[in-house]
Formats: C-alpha cells, sequence, structure tokens
C-alpha cells in the first residue's frame, strides 16, 4: 500500500505550519515505518539523497535520530557544526542557505535565534526542519505524541499537564497537542510564562479541533487528572547563567511522586531529555513504572523518518 498523502507544507518551521492533518498523517507514516523498520523493510525512499544538520547548540538525540534516520531511508546526513561554517564567521544566513542548498536535498537546524530557522526555509531551495530553536522544537513534541499514541490509541481529548518553565518544549507541546484535539495545561510559575503569542497560536489551533489550552500558576492543579505529566529543564540551552536562580523558582515544579499522585493512575511520565535528575524530575520517577522517556527518545527517530520522507521524498510506501 502507498500513501498518496503530501504535507501541506514544503518546510518544518513551527507547529503552527501544520494541520491537524499533516499531524495524522506524519504519526500513520511513523507508525507504519516504525514497524518496518522492525521487520527488517526499511524502504529506501530517500536513496542518494543528502540532508545537511547544522548545530549551533549541542545534541544527542536530534543529531544521531537524523543522521540515523537517513541511514535507514538510504540517504545520508552531514553533521554541520555552525562554528565550523562560515556562518560562525560572519556569513549571513540567507547566503548560507542559498549555497547549502546547491548541494543538499533538505536542511535541519538546531539554532538559539527562531528566525535563523525561518531565514534558512525563506532563502534556501530545499526543505527546511527546525532541530530546536529557543521558541519551538516541533520534531520532539511529533515523537511524544506517538509515544501517547502508541500507548493510549486516539489522542483526542487526553489531557496533557507540562510543568515547569514556559519553554521551547512548553510551546511546541501547547501548538502541538491542540492539533491533535488535545487539552494541554501548562503549569508554571509566573515569568516563566509560556509566550503570549505562542498561547495564542495555540487557542486558535484547539478551537478548530476541540481542544484546549490552559496556563495555570499551580503545578498540583495542572496534574489533576491528568493522562500524560511531561516537564523539561529548568535552564534550557543559552540559560546556563541563570540555572542558580531559576532552581530556586521553579522547585515546586519538580516532577515527583506527589505530583504523579495528582494524576491519573495510569498517567505517562514524559520528558524530553537531557533530564537533570534531581532537580526538575526525580530518579523514582523518570525510572519509575509510568515513565516513557526512552519511548520518547526512540521515536524520535521513527517520527522524523516520516517527516524525512514526507517532506524530501516522493510517495512514502507504508507497508
Ligand atoms: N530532546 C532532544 O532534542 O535531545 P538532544 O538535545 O539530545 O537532541
Ligand atoms: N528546553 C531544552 C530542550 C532540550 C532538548 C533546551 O532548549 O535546552
Amino acid at each position: 500500500m502507498k500513501t498518496r498523502g503530501r504535507l501541506s507544507v514544503s518546510h518544518l518551521v513551527s507547529d503552527n505550519d501544520l494541520t491537524p492533518a499533516d499531524v495524522a498523517l506524519i504519526l500513520k507514516t511513523a507508525v507504519a515505518m516504525k514497524k518496518a523498520h522492525r521487520a527488517g523493510r526499511d524502504k529506501p525512499v530517500l536513496r542518494g539523497k543528502v540532508l545537511g544538520m547544522i548545530f549551533q547548540k549541542s545534541s544527542t538525540r536530534t543529531r544521531v535520530s537524523f543522521e540515523v534516520a537517513m541511514l535507514h531511508l538510504g540517504g545520508s546526513a552531514l553533521y554541520l557544526s555552525a562554528n565550523d561554517l562560515q556562518l560562525g564567521r560572519g556569513e549571513t544566513i540567507a547566503d548560507t542557505a542559498r549555497v547549502l542548498s546547491r548541494y543538499v536535498d533538505g536542511i535541519m537546524a538546531r539554532t538559539y535565534a527562531h528566525s535563523d530557522v525561518e531565514a534558512l526555509a525563506r532563502f534556501g531551495s530545499v526543505p527546511v526542519i527546525n532541530g530546536l530553536t529557543d521558541l519551538l522544537h516541533p520534531c520532539q513534541i511529533l515523537a511524544d505524541l506517538l509515544t501517547i499514541h502508541e500507548r493510549r490509541g486516539l489522542l483526542k481529548g487526553r489531557r496533557l499537564a507540562y510543568v515547569g518553565d514556559g519553554n521551547n518544549v512548553a510551546h511546541s507541546l501547547m501548538i502541538g497537542c491542540a492539533k491533535a484535539g488535545m487539552q494541554c495545561v501548562i503549569g508554571a510559575p509566573r515569568g516563566y510564562h509560556p509566550r503570549p503569542e505562542i498561547l495564542v497560536q495555540a487557542e486558535e489551533a484547539a478551537a478548530k479541533t476541540g481542544g484546549s489550552v490552559e496556563v495555570v500558576v499551580d503545578p498540583r492543579e495542572a496534574a489533576e487528572g491528568a493522562d500524560v505529566l511531561y516537564t523539561d529543564v529548568w535552564a534550557s540551552m543559552g540559560q546556563e547563567k541563570e540555572h542558580e536562580a531559576r532552581k530556586k523558582i521553579l522547585a515546586p515544579y519538580q516532577l515527583n511522586a506527589a505530583l504523579v499522585a495528582r494524576a491519573r493512575k495510569d498517567c505517562l511520565v514524559m520528558h524530553c531529555l537531557p533530564a537533570h535528575r534531581g532537580e526538575e524530575i526525580t530518579d523514582e520517577v523518570v525510572d519509575g513504572t509510568h515513565s516513557v522517556v526512552w519511548d520518547q527518545a526512540e521515536n524520535r527517530l521513527h517520527a522524523q523518518k516520516a517527516v524525512l520522507a514526507l517532506l524530501m521524498g516522493g510517495d512514502v510506501p507504508l507497508s
């Protein structure tokens, strides 16, 4: 069977670029690709294609999962540290995009400024994928939705509570969950709430799918009755100097056994990783029976294979 499905977009820069149908198609393709991979039947739908991967920040999961994804699909990937590119010496993002587009078939980029990934998409002529910016982390949330779907089936109506810093992962969760018709509640201290424009985007998406999005200050209120409890580091990459101050302010938002007790008995515990054990999440919880963090990490591979194939390939064989 082949899907003739196509995404409505030619880049994945923001979760908000995807329609609910796009999200559903990516998840369906990812499920099929995961099954095929487990059966030893990966299809080389990107044979001979090359993905350029620009990194301004560190990475374990994103770097390795994208590189392995390209190998599984018959292509290859180039790791391009921004410091080693002429970017580090002042060549513009626009010129870098124009030049790389003459060599590679797709670009994945992890940057500080979100506008850098937007500029790659605007000035390049190949698909661009956001591998995390200060604003968003869309590939992570596609893997997260795949993980919840595997464990709980229908996403619509599920309640996901994110506790901690209203950061890039929280932003993408708000929009991604809304696109999937889920109820997303963010529990974050004042001053660490998600950006208002992201809340507006998530609310607009939720209004179309029957989902909901809410921001509260009390982490216990957020966790109440949740199907999924999610957290992320208190100081993201680039915020290292604020780490000590953030540890004090965000301490009440730790994902620990007391918070898990407020959620549903069968709740899933999620973290995009890397975790700062003993800070935003306890060892007991990250290693506990509710935790699906290793599935999440694995699903980066499968979800991204779907994204790569749908953006850079032609028709994607589903079996
Ligand atoms: N979750 C995630 O993006 O991990 P890396 O920073 O290791 O890529
Ligand atoms: N919020 C974290 C996510 C890391 C995957 C950061 O930006 O560092």
